[in-house]
């Protein structure tokens, strides 16, 4: 994501990459030396003070670091990174008391606006199973996705109960659980189906990542909405205007 947060910037005349932060002692390899001339540093410190945004697409244990550093430096953080753990999730929160942080798991606008029609369809249709299937890249480390996650979250707001997850495919479906489903192969860049399933008809709500552009074009635009905003925690419905 890193390289393709580059690429957004350039094809953009809105931008200027302050600095790419690399991880400490990382040898350059050729692809960063082809971006010619970026200020390239193993040193959060000096990158973001060249900087009016930072953003992350990075591990969780990064993304927990950085933040308390935007937050020292009162320097919004767009974090695009997933997998976060309770804990970890609550130090970002602190952090945001100090500074503006964008979190979302999915920075595209086709899935912000997704996730909006699925709480909509299941406050609508109460009575329907939901089931929730995504697949990824070979190499994707967490699931199910971040993004799977939030549309669950999406649906359950919509039905006004709290987020029950039922993994296991063995025995009858549990009634009002939300079943969560991932497969992992290839370069897939990112495919969601939430399936609304009644008697005798199902209505399938899906989005498909073509380009990971997508979500360096959406972080970039949550950089520039988080400029001058007061301190929180925001997401990309906050972004984008929509009601969440
Ligand atoms: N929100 C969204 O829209 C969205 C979209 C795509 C991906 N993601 C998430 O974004 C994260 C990254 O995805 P990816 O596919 O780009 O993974 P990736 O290829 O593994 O990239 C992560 C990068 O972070 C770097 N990194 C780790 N620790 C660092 C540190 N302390 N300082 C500087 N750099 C550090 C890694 O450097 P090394 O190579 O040196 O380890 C690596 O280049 C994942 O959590 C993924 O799920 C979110």
């Amino acid at each position: 994501m890193g390289r393709n947060v580059i690429h957004a910037i350039a094809e953009s005349d809105q931008f200027t990459l302050a600095a790419a932060l690399v991880r400490r002692g990382t040898v350059l390899d050729r692809t960063t030396v082809e971006t010619g001339s970026i200020a390239v540093t193993d040193d959060p410190i000096a990158a973001i003070s060249a900087a009016d945004a930072i953003v992350d697409f990075s591990t969780p244990q990064t993304s927990v670091q950085l933040s308390a550093l935007a937050a020292q430096r009162h320097v919004p953080h767009i974090i695009g990174t997933t997998g976060f753990s309770a804990d970890q999730a609550q130090q970002i929160e602190a952090a945001a008391r100090e500074t503006v942080i964008v979190r979302a798991p999915n920075m595209s606008v086709g899935v912000t606006l997704l996730a909006n029609l699925v709480k909509q369809a299941a406050k609508a249709l109460p009575a329907f199973d939901i089931e929730i299937l995504e697949m990824h890249h070979r190499a994707k480390v967490d699931a199910p996705s971040g993004t799977a996650l939030l549309l669950g979250r999406a649906a359950v707001e919509g039905r006004g109960t709290p987020l029950r997850r039922s993994d296991a495919r063995q025995g009858a479906r549990e009634s009002g659980a939300i079943g969560f489903a991932s497969l992992r192969g290839g370069t897939v860049v990112g495919e969601h189906q939430v399936i609304f399933a009644g008697q005798h008809e199902r209505l399938v709500l899906s989005h498909t990542a073509e380009d990971r552009m997508i979500f360096a074009r959406g972080a970039l635009l949550a950089a520039q909405w988080a400029q001058g905003r007061p301190s929180g925690l925001y997401n990309m419905n906050d972004v984008l205007g929509l009601p969440g």
